[in-house]
């Protein structure tokens, strides 16, 4: 039965490109879901479009000398176009910088101004006096006073997910100057979640979301059950929707008020091109509405946002809100600002036509229950193994055999065997099990009953081998051939919300274009005898080795410039006098013998020539060095350090070092020709 969704994809910050770690937990499955759902006769409105308000954008926009609208129509334009070119079907992309946005937005919030949903109050916020500004959100960090992560942000803990006020925070320290904050008053609109516990109890927790998955359950369970408190609303910032109310001047919407009104703003724009009526898709009761995001977006899609759409009183609640773990990137956590990330824009360049891959990829490792690796090598066996090997294989004979036999043309069967009929039957049951599973968000599962399908049709062409029987029994190979190409054309169906692009050329191959989803299940046949398919091309090749180490050199180099990047250079150290200097004896040397400090990790014990003497240096070099690379080496020696015994042994001395780019030691290295040991350095 035709039903209508309205589905949302959580609005990226558009502070940078999209990674594989937005698309795994948030583009990808709400593809698949919007797809499914057209496919399958429903009425969907798919809905996202850049989050282009809050601190990271400022703070970005600061640290390159341009301004915050600069960030975000840059990062804007790129987002927009490698979602489309990845294929995601969104049926409006929108942005909150857009003027129906700040409408929507400023509306929304008189409305809950004049029911009197808001709480006026003025409280003294943390400010930092040298930066002149409040500081708020991501400006501030600080110990959770939930959790007790150090490095918490003044709205929520990026460890344990609890969202809080600034002023919650211990130990809080302003982001901008380091400073410890001061208190200021200024007056803000609090939203008082605690009015809704009852609400959110028996919508959440009594209602019918025991069926949401066991993360988000258990998350909104656990903070309604912790007690809720009222939520500051409006900032003192300059960079947002203003606040559409007396006193508000100067002031700005939170960024996680004025967001996921952009979904509804978006709606909007979209039905208002289309000729619909934006009301259906959200005030209506029929209409299920599902919210697409990632884990540390829960409390904001399942407590906040429903408490403001209760408020306002004439909106639906989201019927699910199927948030996914996160995805780590070679077993280190994705980050944007440490430039850890597969970008989506690098990928189509360096894959061009190979979205379906990584869309396999992501979806055959999706975080839906815990979070998860992405691996290059993983993302290679997926590719290899699955998408070559099996589903391409498959196609590929078929395609190729029936070129072969019989021009392209779909044979006519004669009698089915009991294999026969059995395949058939396996084959309409598809379209259930994998709609059963895309139904209940479980797309990496969904994703392996399509790979399964395509098994199917491998081993029944490996079980009859047409390419024996076409020698004996031609009436046999037209039967098997024909059950053959009606997998084939299952797949073209059944793969269109996983593999988009591979579904349009294999109904390219098979030049068949009619099936929808359920067909795969009523209809007798889906290619019928005498239609004339195609030639073959390859819907996949295989990804080498090199292609892959590219990949890996290029993360190990990403991760090098960000470690320079990062290093930080220590401040002046307190200042000294000539004197003090010329205290310090430093000579050149060379080191002649060097061994292994016993029962240590860190230490060399070295002899070295000074000029002066040789004497016995112990030097905490050994994880660095083995004991042959260093002997023979000229090194900078300070001598007249007071000995003191290391493990027994009398160190007479210390050899400078320093550290390259990559954090490892090197020698501080005197050698010029024709400086002997002993000359000092001065
Ligand atoms: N920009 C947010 C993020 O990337 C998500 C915003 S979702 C919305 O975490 F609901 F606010 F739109
Ligand atoms: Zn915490």
């Amino acid at each position: 039965m035709s039903k209508r969704y309205t589905i949302t994809a959580a609005l990226p910050y558009t502070n940078g490109p999209i990674h594989i770690g937005h698309l795994a937990g948030v583009y990808v499955p709400s593809d698949i879901y919007a797809r499914y759902l057209r496919l399958t006769g429903n009425d969907v409105a798919f809905i996202c479009g850049s989050d282009e308000h809050g601190v990271p954008i400022t703070i970005k926009a600061k640290k390159e000398g341009v301004t915050p609208q600069d960030i975000v129509d840059k990062y804007h334009a790129i987002i927009k176009k490698s979602f489309e070119d990845f294929g995601i079907t969104f049926d409006n992309y929108s942005r909150t910088s857009a003027k129906i946005h700040h409408d929507t937005a400023q509306e929304f919030f008189k409305t809950l101004y004049n029911k009197n949903e808001f709480i006026e109050e003025v409280t003294e916020q943390l400010y930092d006096a040298e930066a002149n500004q409040f500081l708020a959100d991501r400006f501030i960090v600080g110990t959770c006073p939930k959790c007790g992560y150090e490095e918490s942000y003044g709205d929520q803990c990026e460890n344990c997910g609890t969202s809080h006020n600034a002023t919650d925070l211990i130990n809080p320290k302003s982001a901008i100057t380091g400073n410890v904050p001061t208190l200021k008053e200024t007056k803000h609109w609090f939203l008082p979640l605690n009015k809704h516990e009852d609400f959110l109890r028996e919508w959440i927790l009594k209602g019918h979301k025991k069926d949401w998955k066991p993360n988000v359950y258990g998350q909104v369970k656990s903070w309604v059950d912790d007690g809720l408190r009222p939520r500051a609303v409006t900032r003192d910032l300059g960079w947002g929707i203003p606040v559409p109310v007396e006193g508000g001047e100067g002031k700005v919407l939170y960024v996680w008020f004025d967001a996921p009104i952009g979904y509804i703003s978006a709606t909007k724009e979209w039905a208002a091109r289309e000729g619909k009526n934006w009301e259906d898709y959200w005030k209506d009761e029929k209409t299920k509405l599902v919210h697409f995001i990632g884990k540390d977006n829960i409390v904001f899609h399942c407590i906040i946002f429903p408490s403001m759409l209760k408020a306002e009183g004439s909106y639906i609640l989201p019927d699910n809100v199927p948030a996914n773990e996160f995805l780590n990137l070679e077993g280190k956590k994705l980050s944007t600002s440490k430039n850890w990330a597969v970008w989506l824009p690098d990928y189509l360049i360096d894959f061009p036509n190979q979205q379906d891959v990584l869309r396999y990829a992501l979806t055959a490792n999706a975080p839906e229950s815990k979070d998860n690796d992405f691996t290059w090598k993983d993302f290679q066996a997926r590719n290899n193994n699955e998408l070559v090997a099996i589903f391409g294989n498959f196609i590929n004979r078929v395609v190729v055999l029936t070129n072969k036999y019989y021009d392209g043309v779909v044979p006519s069967p004669s009698n089915y065997t009991a294999i026969d009929e059995e395949t058939l039957a396996t084959v309409k049951a598809y379209p259930a099990v994998i709609s059963s599973s895309i139904e209940r968000y479980r797309f990496r599962e969904a994703s392996q009953e399509l790979m399964n399908l395509a098994r199917l049709g491998n081993k029944y062409l490996a079980d009859e081998e047409p390419w024996k029987t076409i020698k004996t029994d031609e009436g046999r190979t037209k039967t098997v051939m024909f059950v053959a190409l009606q997998i084939a054309s299952a797949l073209a169906v059944l793969s269109e919300p996983f593999l988009p692009f591979t579904s349009v050329k294999l109904k390219g191959i098979l030049d068949s274009n009619d099936n929808v989803w359920e067909d795969i299940s009523t209809k007798e046949i889906l290619l019928s005898a005498s239609h004339q398919i195609g030639k073959g091309e390859l819907l996949f090749s295989k990804i080498e080795d090199a292609e892959i180490q590219k990949q890996l050199d290029k993360l190990e180099a990403s991760k090098k410039a960000n470690e320079a990047a990062n290093k930080v250079v220590e401040p002046q150290k307190e200042e000294i006098v000539f004197d003090d200097f010329t205290k310090l004896d430093i000579r050149v040397g060379t080191i002649l013998e060097a061994e292994k400090m016993p029962k240590t990790k860190k230490l060399l014990v070295l002899k070295v020539d000074t000029g002066i003497d040789t004497r016995t240096i112990v030097s905490g070099i050994a994880e660095s060095f083995k004991p042959e690379e260093v002997v023979g080496k000229r090194v900078t020696v300070l001598v007249n350090l007071a000995p003191r015994k290391l493990r027994g042994v009398e160190s007479q001395g210390m050899i400078l070092m320093t550290e390259d780019e990559g954090g490892n030691l090197v020698f501080v290295n005197p050698d010029i020709d024709g400086v002997s040991n002993g000359l000092k350095i001065s």
